[in-house]
């Protein structure tokens, strides 16, 4: 057997394209005579557009059309159900829900003109008094039950009677995705047909929402995205500006192109939203949970309702009897919120991973042994075995690899000179969802393979995972493997979301590969040369080379093409999950060590070692699915010490609209970042045992920084961001 390609660090086959310039994202794109659209968006957030003067824009120079309220193109509402940013289409009507909502648009020859007619529009407001905090909401507004709660045992006599309890509300903000490349889309029509550019995680599912908004048939509609400069979930959906571009090329009759700017993203493209959480736990002196209670509160928009299911996973995570969840949305005057990286889980075990440690110092008890007594057999929420739980062994391995035996638990207890070093510890876990897929895979007389599927690559290395799995099937090296991605008229993909491309796409490129495999061998014994009339089940491809039974070579594959005369050969395979999913519950696992320097002189926190270690199943691609955690980690260092939207709450604006004042961490803030992946094949999610990616990293990294906070400092600090601020109130 040759040598196995799977888990190679494989260069991204699209990475030279990238580096060099010469992929195209969506706003690199351009039409002849194509026409540039600018958006308006509300400076208030709450009240109504008293009036509308655009005589002086619709007479400078280059402009095309003014779009508002009273002069917008055809469009509808999206049914409930369809997955959208927001159902109602832009400037409906002149009611104002949020800051940043679109109120106008300009479309003009140049951006230039399109941007500077936008000032010239005058719009009169009547503003009223805005709703934004958690707060506010629920005194204006009520919180209202969202999603399923869920109980089993008798969580509230177990938690009073419990010896040892915990009681926390734990809060994290708003987050923006941040993505580097802004939310772009370019839309032309050819008679009745939509053709799109919009940079989507879901080339496959876009249609939909746009055929709604627009009133036609879906499949009039064609969508592209070949290359996503990171998505994170704010591009799930399809949002305004998309459908905006759309009407006001079918309304202009040329291609229209909008790309939002920066401030738009903080405004008009979704957000994490602002939680609150409450956790109860109680346990016995011996470290044993006896209860568990997660009451989950986040805001929505007053025009969607999203949820943040941040206790979705917790009656999952540890073994106990006694265990009740909660979810409550309030909606306040903010765009509407939207699924960001690790959406429930990730605010949702900052809380659960935060409580968990303030319980091991209550039982004073290791942090790392409270969890380990607490490993749940089975998957105790849907009364199903776990496909596997490794949690208890990546826990050991990262506190091993982080020294964590070495571990002082006093507060302040380590110190390096004057700086006191905190150490934390926390969880992580992300679903293991697989959804269907269907690939084509085509062997062609140049002595390619071609891959093709209607799924994307967001950064994420699905571009490098497709080729590799081909590669493996075919012995084919990378060069001599094409794949084509990001198109709606391609076989339907899988949404890159919930960390389930890849679980979804293994099985279905080495499904397509082996059947263009079985077509060629087919053709071959037919065809003449060497291997006219060989018995088909004794032949087999490596590389270029078709062999027989003996493993010697009968000659290069093309040339069976060529005498055949034929272009190619294909095979179509259309995977899905099977009925594994009601035998067992899937989840990935890690844990992760963090190790802070906190210097009380200049109430300075920096985080200086991370320690992860992660089981998302059989890994594909080393460089690729490593890059996802790295990735990860810096996110979970900006959500842990940086990373808020800040509200004014008289205006409702966001005044942390820019990268300046919504601070990421940058190169100096990211520590040595230790990451293992322990590359164990998942035995029942599919062939070759690949699960996601994507999320798991971000998953308890903000809790074990703040557990090494409060390790270094005393302070817990229970709401995220960790600021100076809180470190000295
Ligand atoms: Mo992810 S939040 O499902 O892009």
């Amino acid at each position: 057997m040759p040598v196995s390609v799977l888990g190679k660090p494989n260069d991204r086959p699209e990475g030279r394209a990238k580096v060099t310039g010469r992929a195209a994202y969506t706003a690199d794109r351009t039409a002849p005579r194509l026409a540039h659209a600018c958006g308006i968006m509300s400076p208030i957030a709450a009240g109504e557009i008293v009036s509308i003067d655009t005589s002086a824009a619709d007479a400078a120079p280059g402009v095309l059309a003014v779009y508002h309220p009273d002069r917008r193109p055809p469009l509808f509402r999206v049914p409930e159900g369809v997955s959208v940013g927001e159902r109602r289409p832009p400037l409906e009507d002149r009611r104002i829900h949020y800051a940043g909502q679109f109120v106008a648009a300009v479309v003009a020859e140049t951006f230039e003109q399109a941007r500077w007619a936008t000032h010239l529009v005058k719009i009169r407001y009547r503003a009223a008094a805005p709703v934004v905090s958690l707060d506010a909401g629920e005194a204006a507004h009520g919180a209202k039950p969202k999603g399923d709660d869920t109980s089993r045992g008798d969580p509230e006599p177990a938690f009073t009677d419990a010896a040892v309890q915990v009681d926390a509300t734990y809060s994290t903000p708003v987050e923006v995705h941040c993505n580097m490349e802004m939310h772009a889309a370019l839309a032309r029509w050819e008679g009745d047909r939509l053709l799109i550019d919009d940079s989507t995680q879901y080339v496959s599912g876009h249609a939909e929402a746009l055929a709604y908004f627009l009133g036609i048939g879906q499949e009039k509609i064609s969508v592209r995205s070949h290359f996503v400069g990171g998505g994170f979930g704010s591009k799930l959906f399809v949002w305004p500006h998309a459908v905006l571009a759309a009407a006001a090329a079918r309304e202009l009759g040329r291609p229209v192109k909008i790309v939002l700017d920066r401030r738009s993203q903080f405004t008009s493209a979704g957000h994490r939203p602002h939680t609150r959480q409450r956790v109860r736990l109680g346990a016995d002196r011996d470290g044993r949970l006896v209860s568990v209670r997660h009451d989950s509160l986040s805001h929505t928009s007053l025009v969607q309702d999203y949820v943040e299911s941040c206790a979705q996973v917790t009656p999952s995570l540890y073994a106990c009897a006694h265990v009740a969840t909660t979810h409550r949305i309030v909606p306040v005057n903010v765009g509407t919120p939207t699924p960001m990286r690790g959406p429930g889980e990730v605010p949702g075990l900052f809380a659960v991973e935060s409580a968990l440690d303030e319980l091991a110092i209550a039982l004073s008890l290791d942090p790392l042994e409270l969890r380990l007594r607490n490993i749940p057999d089975r998957d105790e929420a849907k009364d199903l075995p776990w496909s596997i739980n490794t949690m208890a062994e990546c826990l050991r391995l990262a506190a091993d690899r982080f020294g964590w035996a070495g571990r002082n638990p006093d507060v302040g207890s380590m110190r390096d000179g004057d700086i006191v070093l905190g150490w934390g510890l926390a969880a992580a876990s992300w679903s293991a969802s697989r959804d269907e897929a269907k690939v084509r895979a085509e062997l062609r007389a140049d002595g390619t393979l071609r891959l093709t599927s209607g799924t994307q690559d967001p950064g994420t290395g699905t571009y490098a995972v497709i080729s590799q799995v081909g590669a493996e099937i075919s012995g084919l090296p990378p060069a001599q493997i094409e794949v084509a991605i990001g198109e709606n008229s391609m076989p339907v993909g899988p949404i890159s979301g919930g960390s389930m491309a890849t679980a979804s796409l293994v099985p279905a490129v080495a499904e397509a590969t082996r059947k263009a495999i079985k077509q060629l061998i087919k053709v071959a014994t037919k065809t003449e040369g060497p291997w006219k009339d060989q018995d088909p089940d004794t032949l087999r491809v490596q590389g270029d080379q078709l062999l027989a039974a003996d493993g010697r070579a009968l000659g290069a594959w093309r040339d069976v093409l060529r005498q055949a005369q034929l272009a190619l050969v294909a095979g179509d395979a259309h995977t899905e999950p099977g009925d594994e999913r009601e035998k067992f519950s899937f989840r990935s696992w890690g844990a992760h060590c963090a190790e802070i320097r906190w210097d009380p002189g200049l109430a300075k926190v920096t985080v200086s070692r991370v320690v992860s270690v992660l089981d998302t199943g059989r890994i594909i691609n080393h460089k690729t699915a490593s890059n996802q955690v790295y990735g990860s980690l810096v996110m979970g260092l900006g959500m842990a010490l940086l990373e808020h939207s800040v509200y004014d709450p008289r205006s409702g604006a966001v005044v942390t609209d820019n990268l300046a004042d919504y601070l990421v961490p940058v190169h100096t803030d990211v520590p040595e970042m230790d990451v293992t992946l322990l590359d164990r094949p998942d035995p029942h999610i599919g062939e070759f045992g690949a699960r996601g990616i994507g999320e798991i990293g971000l998953t308890g990294i903000a809790a074990a920084i703040a557990n090494a906070v409060h390790h270094a400092t005393g302070k817990r600090i229970r709401d995220l961001p960790i600021t100076i601020e809180r470190l000295l109130a």
